[in-house]
């Protein structure tokens, strides 16, 4: 029995104060290790770091958690490194219900400035003194998004009060207790994170099997009369109809529409063909929209779930890997007209997304080797760690391994989500982060007339071209360039693209929806993990790289 509460989180997130509430309205005792660390030692953790080091700071954190974690009816308030040592996280996760409180860069650095946050004992935090301090705060975020997305239950702190705040750990403690009791039901382990925006708030899960906890997760979420499922014909059969019979086993009605696979059905004439299905169907506003397959079946379905009766609640269950780690985040839905591509669209968040990485057992390795583009994308823009980890464990991840490909899908949609929910509706230029690699990618797409490059080949491609650039303007280390291709080819994705033309692809580029201004806003990178977005790239410069990115030998 779990009956302690971890509270977790970034300076200025308010865990002491949201702590001692928990503790008082529960009746238990408030307990913060930090504090306790400094009486023991009888001096400021300042100090213990300068005369004695990090280590032995850790060591004494480690002891102090366990002894904290050892007791019972205790609201616990950790420091916020505590959490990426594995030996205090595990501890934390095997006595207690863990829960992280977040608040956006912004807010941290708004609340830190303030002052009045630092108390006597607690290390002077250097985050204010650089020079780009949000930036700093960002980053940091950022590396530790990671372990974040492993807590048991997550509250957005922005703009609640201290009572606010405190009510929702408690609202998180008791379902997340809930869940630790009744283990056939779905694991807070299998949720990734909440994905918290201006409309609604959902869970992602990810995990492997997760196909049979679909029908538990839909009672959850009160969707538990009637769904239509939508997938393709690659995804019916392996997939599709399993997640049916399992919701039919669990006494929903399911009905299922069969797509043909392929771009060409991301159209106005298809959401028609579904209009009439479902209003056959009787389809109400209670009912819900279960997107099972790739990001053309997500994107279609979530285009209808979007607009039949003004919305109905819509469900991704994403089967590839592109969809996983990208298409079924962000709320972005959408349909081709003969113009172009998601000219017709809407942002309609899903209730929740559900990805079981067994899908993609049966995924052509094609398709396989473009989500992990997207996925190393992630990396290069913002988690290092997140890198290393693909270099390390690439072979693992080729054989699509169970615990780390389902390890690196977790990390790489924390991080999806971590950016769309700053810059929900794409009004901050955040979201413009994950277009790194995708001016060149989408001019290639266009100049093969999306034929002979799946995107994140492209991409991939794109990435090499974004990396040279950069390397040429003085922005990205060589070292940086070299480590980006050879993960890159490591993962059979191409480097160059040969025999196209230069000429096409800047003409593509200019052509491309990201131009504002006359001029492309290009993401570069100065190292791994850290961006920059730049205008003033030199034409003479883009053209040099094409031509050698598009040159046969
Ligand atoms: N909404 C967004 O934010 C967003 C972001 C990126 C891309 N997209 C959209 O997503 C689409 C691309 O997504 P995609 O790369 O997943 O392409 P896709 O949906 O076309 O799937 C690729 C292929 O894999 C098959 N497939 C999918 N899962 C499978 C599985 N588990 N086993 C066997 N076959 C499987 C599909 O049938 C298809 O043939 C595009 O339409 C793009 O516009 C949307
Ligand atoms: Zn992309």
């Amino acid at each position: 029995m779990k009956d302690n509460i971890v509270l977790t989180g970034f300076s200025g997130t308010g865990k002491t104060a949201i702590g001692k509430e928990v503790a008082r309205s529960l009746g238990w005792t408030y307990v913060d290790t930090d504090s306790d660390i400094v009486e023991k030692a009888g001096k400021p953790i300042a100090d213990i770091f300068s005369q004695d080091g990090e280590a032995r700071f850790r060591d004494l954190e480690r002891q102090e958690v366990r002894q904290a974690c050892a007791g019972d009816r205790r609201v616990i308030s950790v420091g916020g490194g505590a959490i990426m040592d594995d030996e205090c996280f595990t501890t934390m996760k095997k006595r207690c219900i863990v829960v992280g409180l977040e608040a956006l860069p912004e807010t941290i650095y708004r609340r830190l400035a303030k002052g009045g946050k630092h108390r006597p004992g607690r290390p002077v935090r250097p985050l204010l003194a650089v020079e780009e301090p949000l930036e700093r705060i960002r980053s940091l975020k950022a590396e530790r998004q990671y372990r974040y997305s492993q807590v048991d239950w997550t509250v957005h702190t922005d703009d609640l009060s201290i009572g606010q705040a405190a009510a929702e750990v408690l609202r998180g403690w008791r379902a997340a207790r809930e869940v630790d009791l009744q283990t056939s039901r779905p694991q807070p382990k299998d949720i990734v994170c909440v994905a918290h925006t201006s409309s609604a708030s959902y869970p992602l899960y990810v995990g492997w099997g997760l196909r049979e906890k679909v029908p538990e997760i839909l009672k959850g979420l009160g969707l538990e009369q009637t769904a239509y499922i939508f997938t393709d014909d690659h995804v019916v059969r392996p997939h599709a109809r399993q997640i049916q019979k399992v919701l039919q086993a669990a006494g929903l009605v399911a009905h299922t529409f069969v797509m043909p696979s392929g771009e060409a059905t991301k159209s106005l004439d298809t959401a028609q063909s579904i209009y009439r299905w479902l209003a056959e169907h009787r389809a109400e506003r209670n009912h819900a929209v279960l997107a099972v397959g790739g990001g053309m079946v997500g994107d279609m379905a979530g285009f209808v779930a979007a607009t039949y009766l003004r919305g109905l609640p819509f469900v991704q269950i994403p089967t590839s890997l592109a969809a996983m780690v990208d298409a079924s985040i962000g709320g972005k839905v959408a349909v081709n007209l003969a113009s172009g591509k998601n000219l017709v669209g809407a942002f309609h968040q899903p209730r929740a997304v559900i990805a079981d990485v067994e899908f993609l057992s049966s995924l052509q390795p094609r398709e396989l080797a473009s989500g992990w583009a997207e996925a190393i994308k992630h990396a290069l823009i913002l988690d290092p760690a997140l890198f290393d980890l693909f270099a390390r464990k690439t072979d693992g991840l080729l054989a699509l391994e169970r615990d780390t490909t389902t390890q690196v899908v977790r990390r790489s949609v924390a991080i999806k989500v971590g950016v769309v929910t700053e810059d929900e509706r794409e009004t901050t230029g955040r979201r413009s982060l994950l277009n790194y690699g995708h001016t060149v990618g989408h001019a290639i797409e266009a100049a093969t007339e999306y034929g002979a490059y799946l995107h994140g080949e492209a991409v991939s491609v794109g990435m090499m071209a974004a990396a040279e650039i950069g390397h040429r303007m003085g922005i990205t280390p060589k070292r940086v360039v070299e480590r980006q291709r050879d993960l890159l080819v490591r993962f059979q994705l191409p480097v160059t693209a040969p025999g196209l033309n230069p000429g096409a692809l800047e003409q593509a580029i200019s052509l491309d929806k990201k131009t504002t201004g006359g001029a492309v806003r290009w993401v570069l990178l100065e190292d791994i993990g850290q961006t920059v977005q730049r205008r003033d790239v030199p034409p003479t410069l883009v053209r040099e790289v094409l031509e050698e990115i598009c040159s046969n030998g």
